[in-house]
């Protein structure tokens, strides 16, 4: 069973990525053969700065290893390292109807927040097709958000298929919904957009004045507090055990317990937790030669697969 997913390099990952989308990306290691890339074409239909797209990959690449994406267990690569995947994307838009297009979601939002409707935002869910199909996965775990383009793909595969012969293997979504939403520093859901997160790579003491930033009610220190209503305590249930998660909640319960106090407690657990993930990361840092060889084992695997499926589909519209 092939699991493919893919992530746009973005700059500073925050804690609501690493539990929406990274946390599960990394434990299906375990249960099935992951193929993990860094979408940094995708990024190009929004980024116009060389510069920072090298940036943003490269801390992608140590974020992931960092975080335990392993090049042992998984296939992992940059998107762009493997160009058959762009010459498949033509070859996919030729089956494409405008209209399935026209009906995205995330296009219509980008229009509707006044980003430039340039033709690669448009056919972004034919690269994205592209990636899944070429590599033949069967499972692809992702946000809710990213739904519509799951039945897209299926959509131009099933074409593809019918036009030219059964190449593509339809890939499975598997809707993340289990995950609840991790609320930000303002209790709306974290998000880069909302300017409300707290960054996993950050420094220490920048994470503690994130945290100490949390939006609270004005309850006085003495009074009894809803935990459920707090979001200190929800992102310290995300990360305590489970006898630290009840004492605090009777602490809330019982009054006497400040927020400062909590946030303290919130910033330890959580501190606890991503330290070690901040030192494997430091180590990685020093390590260029490493990183350039896991990006190129990891190109020429997802390559080879790559190779198999292209050299079909040329065969299949004619253009050997
Ligand atoms: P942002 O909203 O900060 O721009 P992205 O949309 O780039 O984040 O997020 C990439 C993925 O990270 C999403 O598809 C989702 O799976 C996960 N994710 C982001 N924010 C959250 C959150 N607050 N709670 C749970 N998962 C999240
Ligand atoms: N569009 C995805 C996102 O914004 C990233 C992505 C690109 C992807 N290609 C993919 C995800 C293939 C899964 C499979 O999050």
């Amino acid at each position: 069973m092939r699991i493919l997913s893919g992530i746009k390099p973005s700059g500073n990952l925050h804690i609501g990525n690493y539990l929406g989308m990274i946390k599960p990306m990394v434990e299906s290691q375990q249960r099935g053969e992951l193929f993990c890339f860094i979408a940094n074409m995708h990024s190009l239909t929004t980024l116009f700065d060389a510069k920072k797209m090298i940036r943003y990959t490269n801390e992608a690449i140590l974020d992931l290893l960092a975080l335990g994406i392993d090049p042992d267990k998984s296939v992992f690569w940059i998107q762009s390292d493997v160009p058959e995947v762009t010459e498949l994307t033509w070859y996919l838009n030729n089956v494409t109807p405008v209209g399935l297009l026209e009906r995205s979601h995330a296009y219509k939002d980008a229009i509707a927040k006044n980003i430039p409707p340039n033709n690669g935002l448009f056919s972004y869910p034919v690269l994205m097709a592209a990636d899944i199909l070429i590599y033949q996965s069967n499972i692809v775990p992702v946000g809710r958000d990213q739904k519509q383009h799951l039945e897209i793909t299926r959509d131009i595969a099933a074409k593809f298929n019918s036009t030219y012969g059964e190449i593509f293997t339809l890939p499975e979504p598997e809707i993340r919904d289990g995950i609840a939403l991790i609320p930000g520093l303002d209790g709306q859901k974290m998000s880069k957009s909302y300017g409300n997160t707290i960054e996993i790579f950050s420094e220490e003491k920048a994470i503690k004045k994130k945290i100490m930033s949390i939006v609270t009610d004005p309850t006085p220190v003495d009074a009894p507090k809803d935990p459920d209503k707090s979001t200190i305590f929800s992102l310290y249930k995300l990360f305590a055990s489970d006898q630290q998660a009840s004492t605090m909640e009777k602490r809330f319960r019982e009054g006497g317990y400040g927020y400062g106090e909590a946030k303290k407690e919130l910033f330890q657990v959580l501190w606890s937790y991503f330290a070690p993930y901040h030192k494997r990361r430091a180590e990685l840092e020093k390590n260029p030669d490493y990183i350039e060889e896991v990006r190129k084992k990891g190109a020429a695997k997802a390559r080879e697969q790559a190779l198999k499926t292209i050299t079909e589909v040329r065969k299949l519209v004619g253009t050997v």
